[in-house]
């Protein structure tokens, strides 16, 4: 954003920010929906990437009105947000645990968005683009919606990447445990005290 001179032109990097972060969202959301264990989670992915698709499209629509050719510019901060979320993926095999990655790594991603559509709101207002103000405001509304769904995953799946941790570290014999039912990890963890004892 070094060649801004005007607050237009600010604006106009803001937009082109949006523009390639939303297009890096893309892949990164097909990849965390793949990725996720718990269906619900790979669901909020699919339809936040089905969204994103939409806003890419109104995006489009703001630089049209500008009279302007739909160009990005690459948006670093984005990039590192998906790079951790690849670190998780990469590192952790799927269990509740990734998944308890993944709704923090998305969490981050939706507060990137916001702070940038609220930038670009208060930006369009000042420059009387009210009709590029009412755009941002409709992709703002659903990157808080995903905010709001990924806290809500996150209260249900945290118990569950909670349990899963503490029979990785209470029965290090059994990491063969490829079925991740709460059912049978509770069955596990009753075993735990005697598994404690073989491993000390
Ligand atoms: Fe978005």
């Amino acid at each position: 954003m070094s060649e801004s001179e005007t607050l237009h032109d600010l604006f106009v990097d803001e937009l082109k920010d949006a523009y390639d972060h939303e297009k890096q969202l893309i892949k990164a959301l097909r990849k965390m929906s793949k990725a996720a264990t718990h269906p619900d989670l790979a669901d909020a992915f699919a339809s936040h990437l089905e969204e994103t698709t939409g806003q890419v499209a109104v995006l489009e629509e703001v630089f049209e009105m500008l009279d302007l050719k739909p160009r990005g510019k690459h948006c670093a901060g984005i990039a590192g947000i998906i790079e951790e979320g690849n670190e998780a993926i990469e590192e952790k095999d799927q269990s509740p645990l990734l998944d308890a990655a993944l709704v923090g790594g998305g969490r981050r991603a939706e507060h990137y968005e916001i702070a940038a559509y609220n930038t670009l709101i208060a930006m369009a207002n000042e420059l009387g683009l009210s009709d590029a103000a009412v755009r941002f405001q409709s992709i703002l509304e659903q990157e808080t919606a995903c905010d709001t769904k990924l806290a809500e995953l996150g209260s249900m799946l945290l118990p569950l990447a909670n349990e899963s941790g503490e029979d990785e570290s209470d029965d290090e014999d059994d990491d063969a445990e490829e079925d991740s039912s709460v059912a049978t990890k509770r069955a596990v963890s009753k075993r735990a005290p005697a598994a404690k004892k073989r491993s000390r």
